[in-house]
């Protein structure tokens, strides 16, 4: 089967390169010409691991080739998806749509057969009507169905959760969209992956709730590690206490700096307005919102405590470990270490930072902090460490180089990755999450 993936970004680029892995005919489209000029010399945009392997595999196998021309792309396809971004919209919060109608406009345009159109963005229940609508608008004289198929997949493991998903989500409205979506997705209900068949509202509103549930499951252990701290619990024993209950699971109730990323931020805001203009709160999401928000900066409050107050850190000097939102990706956005490095410069406190793969995105978002080269010469001179993203690199850090560095045994550990009595018999004045 022919597959045309409009939107070559981290979604698009990993499921078409799966899609072609498991023996489809897929061409990725993007409007970005240093994007494709980059594939096109074997040069991944965006860091993934295993990516690259995957990408020149299905490319040397003539399964997967890249292009800017739409009308080129989808000549022939029987799916054609689109997995453009949808950020929030400057203002009200509102998922920004107007990528996906532009490509559903450019593919009206340019049809030449028959085609499911495939809404794999992340996008607002209602979403697919008006697609159907700018696609009916455009004239096309081919059969269309659009089909709501969300993407679950988590950056950093993105190839395997495409591969092996707990459930593939598809909304279609017609026996035409099911039956190419089971064609698309045939080689892995061969694996067993469950397919589940709604409407296209059923299949938008999914997404949303997954990952607003998701970010509710972090806040809510955000603030039961803050209550440890007060009543001196230990917030990773009460995260094992409680997700040993099969009810309610043990993945996400990791304790840290707060949700960030490219999705939790703004999908629950763009849930937040549906809700709002169909006048049915989601006020457990709404404090959930509230609350990630505030967590930012007071983990950049927690860091100028460690220093000795407001004015002992003034003018005093951190060493930033990761930026990026999660270890194994280069995406920034909405990132932690963002709130967290303004609220040190604010408080007239520098950043030295590094991070393994996030900095060249991290740079144009932080001017103010100072990136090195390794870990090593962004603690040198520093006044104290903060560990913002779990990278394996951090894990098994030289503690005696690091203190040697130092000018002061400070350690802010915002992802709980040491143990606080070996980290106090080192030396350290250690702190971090939800451990009294
Ligand atoms: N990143 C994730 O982990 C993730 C996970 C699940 C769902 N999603 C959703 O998937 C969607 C895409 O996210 P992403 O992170 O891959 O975004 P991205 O920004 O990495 O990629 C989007 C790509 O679309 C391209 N594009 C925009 N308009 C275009 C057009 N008219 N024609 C062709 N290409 C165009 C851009 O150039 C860009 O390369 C979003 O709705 C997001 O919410 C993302």
């Amino acid at each position: 089967m022919k597959i045309a993936m409009v939107g070559s970004g981290y979604v698009g680029l990993v499921s078409g390169a799966c899609f072609a892995d498991f023996g489809h005919d897929v061409v990725c489209i993007d409007k970005d010409q240093a994007k494709i000029d980059r594939l096109h010399a074997g040069v991944m945009p965006i860091y993934e691991p295993g990516l690259d392997a995957l990408v020149a595999g299905n490319v040397k196998a003539g399964r997967l080739s890249f292009t800017t021309d739409l009308a080129e792309g989808i000549r022939g396809a029987s799916a054609i998806f689109i997995a453009v971004g949808t950020p929030s919209r400057r203002g009200d919060g509102h998922a920004d749509l107007s990528f996906v109608y532009a490509v559903a406009r450019e593919v009206g345009e340019n049809l030449s057969n028959d085609a499911v159109v495939v809404t794999k963005s992340t996008v607002p229940v209602g979403t697919g009507d008006e697609v159907e609508r700018v696609l009916r608008d455009s004239g096309t004289p081919h059969l269309v169905s659009v089909v709501s198929n969300p993407e679950f997949l988590r950056e950093g493991a993105a190839i395997g959760d495409f591969k092996r998903p707990d459930r593939i989500v598809i909304g279609a409205e017609d026996d035409f969209g099911r039956e190419v979506m089971r064609e698309v997705y045939r080689p892995l209900f061969l694996n067993e992956s469950p397919l589940l068949f709604t409407s296209r509202r059923s299949s938008e509103l999914i997404k949303y709730a997954a990952n607003a549930f998701l970010a509710t499951k972090i806040t809510f252990m955000n603030e039961m590690a803050d209550l440890c701290e007060k009543v001196g619990g230990n917030v990773q024993d009460v995260a094992r206490g409680i997700g040993l209950d099969g009810r309610i699971g043990s993945k996400f109730l990791h304790a840290g700096p707060g949700y960030g990323g490219s999705c939790f931020p703004k999908d629950t805001l763009a849930l937040l307005k549906t809700a709002e203009d169909y006048e049915s709160p989601v006020r457990i999401v709404e404090a959930v919102v509230k609350v990630n928000d505030l967590r930012k900066r007071a983990m950049g409050r927690k860091v100028i405590e460690a220093l000795g107050g407001p004015d002992e850190a003034r003018g005093k000097r951190v060493a930033m470990l990761g930026l990026t939102f999660k270890p194994n990706t280069d995406d920034m956005r909405d990132s932690p270490a963002i709130a967290i490095a303004q609220t040190l410069n604010d408080a007239k406190v520098s950043v030295a930072a590094y991070d393994p793969e996030g900095m060249e995105q991290a740079r144009p978002l932080m001017s103010e902090v100072e990136m090195m080269g390794d870990p090593y010469s962004a603690i040198d001179g520093a006044d104290a460490v903060v560990i913002v993203t779990e990278w394996d690199a951090f894990r098994a850090l030289d503690l005696n180089r690091v203190k040697s560095l130092l000018k002061a045994p400070v350690l802010v550990d915002l992802r709980n990755i040491y143990q606080p009595e070996a980290m106090r018999e080192a030396g350290f004045a250690y702190t971090s999450v939800g451990r009294a």
